[in-house]
């Protein structure tokens, strides 16, 4: 497990981070190296990063606002309509506010309510749906104030941890950028392969 401590300056763009960004790069590299560069990457919350001028990432952001991304849906209907496409993806970039109160200042923000399912496990949905998506080998980087990432549940396994502590503001909060590499299929799929199969476990 690769594991890494920095201080540093972090917005509310941390990919626009250098050495946040220096994270990401290594693992595209490796995702385009291993696909013999034909991997398709997906941004739920893509905001205005460079991930909205990759061609191969489909991206995502709910606030209209960035017009740019492919599509601007709150995430688990996001993940419904591009797993509905047939989509496979390859690397998911995970960033999206990482508290309640965050959340509720950008629905504020755009004018709209959160509902009550929102306030309790907010992304389970789309993330069981983009788990769904990932093969074998496929990667996740999340970013948060935990390192819970995907998790083994959904059949991935950490290999990167690393920790930006905030510079200067000892208030805030040390932010997370978790690695997570698909080792297995999901639990879901696996019930299911073994009722087709008609595998006794
Ligand atoms: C932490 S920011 C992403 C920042 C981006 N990775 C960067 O470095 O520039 C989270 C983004 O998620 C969007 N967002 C908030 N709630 C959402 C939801 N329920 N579904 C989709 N996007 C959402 C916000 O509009 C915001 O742009």
């Amino acid at each position: 497990m690769i594991m890494s401590h920095m201080i540093t300056s972090i917005t509310s763009e941390p990919f626009s981070n250098p050495h946040i960004r220096k994270v990401l790069d290594s693992v595209m590299s490796k995702v385009l190296y291993e696909s013999n560069g034909s991997a398709t990457f997906c941004d739920p919350f893509a905001r205005e990063s460079f991930t909205t001028l990759l061609p191969n990432c489909i991206t995502n952001d709910l606030n209209k606002e960035f017009e740019w991304c492919d599509y601007n849906l709150e995430f688990k209907d996001f993940a419904h309509t591009i797993q509905e496409r047939g989509h496979v993806l390859d690397l998911v970039f995970f960033d999206p506010p990482y508290s309640l109160t965050q959340l509720k200042k950008q629905y504020d923000g755009i004018g709209k309510d959160l509902e009550l399912w929102q306030t309790k496990n907010m992304w389970k949905e789309g993330k069981d749906i983009l788990a769904h998506m990932m093969p074998s080998g496929s990667y996740v980087v999340s970013l948060g104030w935990n390192t819970n990432g995907f998790g083994l549940k959904r059949g991935f396994k950490k290999t990167e941890i690393h920790l930006f502590e905030q510079q200067a503001r000892e208030e805030q909060h040390t932010l997370f950028v978790v690695v997570e590499r698909k080792v297995q299929r999901t639990l879901s799929e696996f019930e299911y392969q073994t009722q087709v199969e008609g595998i006794d476990c």
